[in-house]
């Protein structure tokens, strides 16, 4: 008797169950997916992940079985699912990614997927991106295939033909070979991120073409050559991070176009100064790093009228001369980088009191004289302040909170040193800004021909200079 009620309750749930899903397509039409959509689904799951079971389990992936890593969304007619999304990263994280997984070609299937999104899954096995599978993805909007040890060889330029992309983000690969000159026939393409690889090769002159770029990251690889000067016209620009490359040559001074320009790092490259005056047409700069290249110019002037400058980094540049008195008006400055350079004369007493400045270095210089900060500030900063390794700088030495200041600073006391520090530091410039804005007052392409005269040292900044005059 037992037996036979349990089936009829059983029968029951199963047939509301039938009731239901026919409300469903009462309510909203036949939704099902396309059937080669959605085996294309199962296929390209099963060449990355473990689970052999995937496509058993979660057989209506959009509708009654889903899963976080996918989304899909409702076709134009509202009759039937496609599959937008694939995702697979530390916030998906079972079932893994299996050892030999690939990209299966049967993502061609997915003509309506708009994002791929591929963390951390190809780290044993060899995979290469290969030129026919993305060509044909033609919805993708956001390609980001990031930290995965075992994507290999080379961008193939068919990644061009996604007119639509918006995001392309490479990072964290094995990737080697150029950056392909197509791309830069993405039009669409806000971000664009292949930090981290081992690309190698020149910066193609055609990433001009980005007009809608907001985002480029080209940071850790092996790419040479110089900064192109069609950087310039790509005039929504907020992030340029070309560090730790091979990069040679100077500046173009048509980077000094990008007026939303926020962060600009150039680090570790071997980029020689000086750096173009055009820069101080960066005015919402916000972040400046030049560590590490041989720039061996004095500290540009034009910085002061940066007035967003929040940090600045010019450590190892071989810089000479003087700390200019221009600082004294960036009020929101909070890092600031001279160390490991070749700058002489005192440390300006202002930078104690810029009211946010919150890590100076200044290490490793040639820099003299009695160090005269408040001892507030050498409190507030602690070890973010560094000064020693300035053979000639001394400090009173005053105790406070029971600290011996020229122990702590590690450098010597005044008292029984000898100053050998030159008297002139301030007289080198002796009105920076007036110097600078009598500079840029006479704004005609003459006088910037003559300015930037120096910087022509190659038919490559010909071009660049010209661009920059002719845009
Ligand atoms: C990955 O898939 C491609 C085709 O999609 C194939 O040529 C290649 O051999 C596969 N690699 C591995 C490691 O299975
Ligand atoms: C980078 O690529 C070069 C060849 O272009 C190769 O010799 C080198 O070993 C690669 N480095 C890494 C870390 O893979
Ligand atoms: C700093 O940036 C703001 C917007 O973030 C801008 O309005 C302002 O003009 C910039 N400051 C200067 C001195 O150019
Ligand atoms: C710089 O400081 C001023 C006030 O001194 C502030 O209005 C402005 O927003 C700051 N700019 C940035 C980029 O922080
Ligand atoms: C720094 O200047 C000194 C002389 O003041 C010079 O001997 C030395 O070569 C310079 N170092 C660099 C890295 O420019
Ligand atoms: C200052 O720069 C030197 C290298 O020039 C570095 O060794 C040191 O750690 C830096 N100090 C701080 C406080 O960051
Ligand atoms: C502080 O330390 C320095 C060594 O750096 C020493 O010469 C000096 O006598 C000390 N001063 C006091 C007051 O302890
Ligand atoms: C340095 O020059 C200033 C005036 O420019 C003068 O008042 C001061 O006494 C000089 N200091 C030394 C040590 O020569």
């Amino acid at each position: 008797m037992a037996s036979v009620a349990f089936f009829f309750v059983g029968f029951l749930v199963f047939a509301g169950e039938v009731i239901a899903m026919q409300r469903d397509l009462d309510g909203l039409g036949e939704m099902v997916m396309d059937e080669d959509e959605l085996l294309g689904l199962f296929e390209v799951m099963s060449s990355l992940l473990e689970d052999p079971d995937w496509a058993d389990v979660h057989p209506q992936p959009c509708t009654d079985t889903p899963w976080p890593g996918v989304e899909c969304e409702i076709g134009e007619d509202l009759s039937i699912f496609h599959v937008t999304k694939i995702h697979l990263g530390p916030d998906v994280i079972i079932p893994t990614c299996k050892v030999s997984a690939n990209l299966s070609d049967s993502l061609l299937k997915l003509t309506y997927l708009k994002t791929l999104s591929i963390f951390n899954c190809f780290v044993s096995s060899p995979v290469a991106l290969s030129p026919t599978l993305f060509g044909a993805l033609s919805s993708l909007e956001h390609l980001a295939l990031q930290s995965n040890p075992a994507l290999i060889g080379e961008i193939p330029p068919s990644l061009a033909e996604i007119s639509g992309l918006r995001v392309l983000s490479l990072s964290q690969n094995n990737l080697q070979g150029n950056i392909p000159k197509e791309l830069g026939g993405l039009v669409n393409l806000v971000q664009l991120d292949l930090s981290y690889n081992n690309l190698s090769g020149k910066i193609p002159e055609e990433i001009g073409g980005l007009k809608g770029l907001s985002i480029l990251d080209l940071s850790w690889n092996s790419i040479e050559g110089q900064v192109p000067c069609s950087l310039g016209m790509l005039q929504l620009l907020q992030k340029i991070d070309l560090s730790y490359n091979r990069l040679v040559g100077s500046i173009p001074p048509a980077i000094g176009k990008l007026n939303r320009l926020v962060l600009l790092d150039l680090s570790h490259n071997s980029i020689q100064g000086p750096i173009p005056e055009t820069l101080s047409g960066l005015k919402q700069l916000q972040d400046l790093t030049v560590d590490h290249n041989p720039i061996n110019s004095k500290i540009p002037l034009f910085l002061g009228t940066l007035k967003n400058l929040t940090s600045i980094s010019f450590s190892g540049c071989g810089l000479t001369g003087p700390v200019p008195n221009f600082f004294s008006s960036l009020n929101n400055l909070t890092a600031l980088s001279l160390d490991n350079n070749n700058l002489s004369g005192r440390v300006p007493p202002y930078l104690g009191s810029l009211p946010l400045l919150d890590q100076l270095n200044l290490s490793h210089n040639q820099l003299n004289g009695e160090l005269q900060f408040p001892e507030e500030f050498i409190e507030r900063l602690g070890k973010r302040l560094d000064v020693k390794g300035n053979e000639n700088l001394c400090t009173s030495n005053k105790q406070y909170l029971k600290k011996n200041i020229s122990m702590y600073l590690e450098i010597p006391p005044c008292s029984g040193t000898k100053e050998k520090g030159n008297n002139k530091t301030f007289q080198e410039y002796p009105d920076d800004s007036s110097w600078y804005h009598g500079k840029i007052s006479s704004n005609t392409a003459a006088a910037q021909w003559l300015n930037q005269k120096k910087l022509i040292v190659s038919s490559t900044s010909v071009f660049c200079w010209l661009s920059f005059v002719l845009l």
